[in-house]
């Protein structure tokens, strides 16, 4: 679907790309994860055609990025980071517009509301709408020609974790639905759940590319933390998971069902990116 090669792209004279190579195949969630300013937002610009002059190959869909023809637009769906509804128009009208100008069958607008819970708010204007509320219609906007490849910038951002939740499963089956999906998240926890890869992007370079629990993997869980009975007290007891058998105390404990609960410090994709990216994650 995808398939970038040495890809170098500036502002004025300033490198923000700095030479990227990576390919995504149909039907994968993509990730880009990465620092603020990395150049994830550049990338995807780059990526639907707005940065036509970089250095080095992007391909999408069989396309190059600097001469994408019409058809390339009615095939990709973008969640853009910046607002792009009519805000005086209502929900249904902000739809019915854009389906407008697509020529290819879009979805039925009522009932796309519907799934993503803005049926009763279809003739509500934007501006009266909530950053949840927007999150949702522009994800809609997204997704209403039924695109092959689809872009999406932090797309639970502003939602309730129910709301993220029902986000993150019309996702995941629109993948199953073989549609691509390029996504760009500060969110470890949705990257986790969604991607089948991410990417880390430190200043305009790639840091690394693999599945999200193959970096959680290579880290390795260190200790195994249990909590037991001893008579009348609670006690708890912090073991190197590689060493646990040589721990006297734990055959003993499961044997005579004193241990109440235990855990292992598993590193988190947070934890990666930290150490991947040399800094902490934005709040
Ligand atoms: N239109 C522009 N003109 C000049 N420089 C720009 C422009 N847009 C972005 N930049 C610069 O390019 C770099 C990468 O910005 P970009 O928006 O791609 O980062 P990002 O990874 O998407 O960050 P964030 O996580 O905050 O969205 C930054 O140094 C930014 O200042
Ligand atoms: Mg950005």
């Amino acid at each position: 679907m995808i398939d970038v090669r040495s890809l170098t792209f500036k502002y004025q004279k300033t490198p923000v790309l700095k030479g990227l190579s990576f390919h995504v195949e149909k039907g994968e969630i993509f990730g880009f994860l990465g620092p603020s300013g990395a150049g994830k937002s550049t990338l995807q610009k780059l990526l639907i055609g707005l940065l036509p002059n970089y250095g080095g190959t992007a391909t999408v869909m069989g396309q190059h990025c600097d001469s994408l023809k019409r058809s390339f637009f009615t095939r990709v769906g973008v969640d853009f980071e910046v607002p792009t509804l009519y805000e005086n128009m209502t929900a249904r009208e902000n739809l019915q517009f854009f389906a407008s100008l697509y020529s290819r069958p879009c979805f039925e607008i009522d009932s796309l509301l519907d799934r993503l819970g803005l049926k009763q708010e279809a003739s509500m204007r934007v501006a009266a709408y909530s950053k949840g509320m927007k999150s949702r219609l522009s994800f809609a906007k997204a997704i209403l020609h039924n695109p092959d490849l689809i872009f999406l910038d932090e797309p639970t951002d502003g939602l309730d974790p129910t709301n993220a939740a029902h986000m993150k499963d019309i996702i995941k089956g629109l993948a199953t639905q073989g549609k691509t999906i390029v996504l760009t998240t500060h969110n470890m926890q949705d990257a986790t759940d969604l991607c089948s890869r991410v990417a880390f992007i430190t200043d305009g370079q790639l840091r690394a590319v693999d599945h999200p629990q193959a970096f959680i993997m290579k880290r390795g869980a260190k200790t195994l933390t249990y909590n037991y009975r001893d008579g009348e007290q609670l006690m708890r007891k912090s073991t190197d998971l590689h060493m646990l058998s040589q721990d006297p105390a734990f055959p003993y404990l499961i044997e005579n069902n004193l241990i109440t609960s235990m855990h292992t410090d598993e590193p988190t994709l947070a934890d990666v990116f930290t150490d991947i990216t040399g800094g902490r994650l934005e709040p």
